[in-house]
């Protein structure tokens, strides 16, 4: 199959494409979308047989069920008869917005969509042509980032592009994403809510919406045999091809374990990668550093992590050493990505002296 990518913001043609996009969703094919999280793998949820080719695009394990993403506020109703009184809260609070709620099902979303679940997830996306994409197919959309099963989730329409050319019709390209990393994902429908993955919308901000919420432990353990409650988050995703080891401790120790390390692996004859920040990218010996960004910038970090994952496979590096980027807010929600691309591999670097924990 032909796979067309389609830049999006050129003009007239836009609304064609979209045109186009819509059609195909409702005759039950795949279109490749942006939303402001990363980019999405959308099909109608309320179709079976268009559900299951989304599975078989991204080799994904059917037990891993896929958020459905609505345009209006009514069709919360629609994916769920028992809507509980803190989604509708959260939804006016954060939506359009990347928060992802789940919910009982209706007879509406069909288990193909859910992976067999009698719950759902939800999500109002906050990227108009996402938007647009849901309201001209007349459907609701359910989608999986679109990468390729256990590759880092897409940010441009190129990682989309390099994953799944040939086995989808249309990608829509909207340029680089906003976040950079998937939605909040909190469970709704025991006694006490639960978020099942952390992303922009923080515990705190949460709590300060409901009152009350806590972070579903299996997810913060980083002891890999924890189960999670999303089926998805129990997988080795977002994986570079390299070993990922995350090496935490004071910055000057950490800039000189790395090295020491890299000057091992050398001899080795090993191609070492390195992530750092702007701040101490120049300090680094390894043959391949990437800067992630500011060290304050916490919204740039999250940003350019999964890019500069896959810019290391690029690179042919066989092993990777990071530093951590552990900080309040989305901090958190970009280690338990890191955490999860090193397979949780950590090291600490010896303290040398009274600089910054990094
Ligand atoms: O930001 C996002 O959420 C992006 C964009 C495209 O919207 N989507 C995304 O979808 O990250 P995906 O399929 O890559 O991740 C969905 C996660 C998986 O870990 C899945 O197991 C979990 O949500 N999930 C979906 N439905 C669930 C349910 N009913 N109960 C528990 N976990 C669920
Ligand atoms: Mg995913």
């Amino acid at each position: 199959m032909e796979t067309i990518i389609f830049k999006m913001g050129s003009g007239e043609k836009d609304c064609d494409t979209m045109e186009k996009a819509a059609e195909i969703i409702k005759n039950g094919g795949l279109v490749a979308f942006p939303t402001e999280t990363v980019y999405g793998l959308g099909a109608d949820a309320g179709n079976p047989e268009a559900a299951k080719k989304i599975y078989a695009a991204k080799g994904r394990p059917s037990d891993n069920p896929l958020i459905v993403h609505i345009a209006e506020m009514k069709d919360l109703n629609v994916v769920s008869e028992h809507v509980p009184k803190e989604a509708l809260l959260l939804a006016e609070a954060f939506w359009p917005g990347p928060l992802t709620m789940i919910v009982k099902k209706s007879g509406a979303v069909p288990y193909e969509t859910t992976g067999g679940l009698d719950t759902v997830a939800v999500r109002m996306p906050g990227h108009p042509m996402a938007l647009e994409l849901i309201r001209k197919s007349g459907c609701l959309i359910a989608a999986p980032s679109a990468n390729a099963s256990g590759r880092p989730s897409p940010t441009l329409a190129s990682h989309v592009a390099d994953d799944l050319r040939g086995r989808i019709p249309l990608i829509l390209d909207g340029g680089e994403v906003g976040i950079g990393i998937e939605s909040t994902i909190i469970d709704l429908t025991e006694e006490e809510p639960m978020i099942l993955r952390p992303g922009y919308v923080t515990e705190s901000m949460i709590r300060s919406v409901i009152g009350r919420v806590r972070t579903d432990p299996g997810i913060l353990d980083k002891d890999p045999a924890a189960r999670p409650k999303a089926p998805g988050m129990k997988y080795r995703h977002y994986a570079p091809r390299a070993d990922l080891i995350i090496v935490e401790g004071a910055r000057d120790a950490v800039v000189k374990k790395v090295n020491e390390l890299t000057e091992e692996m050398r001899k080795e004859g090993r191609r070492v990668g390195v992530i750092g920040t702007d701040e101490t990218a120049p300090l680094y010996v390894g043959d391949m550093v990437l800067s992630i960004g500011a060290r304050e910038d916490e919204e740039a970090i999250a940003k350019h992590l999964y890019r500069i994952l896959r810019e290391f496979d690029e690179g042919d590096t066989d092993i990777i050493y990071s530093e951590s980027f552990a900080a309040p807010g989305i901090g958190q929600a970009i280690m338990n990505r890191l955490f999860k691309a090193a397979g949780h591999q950590t090291l600490r670097a010896e303290k040398c002296g009274g600089n910054e924990i990094v």
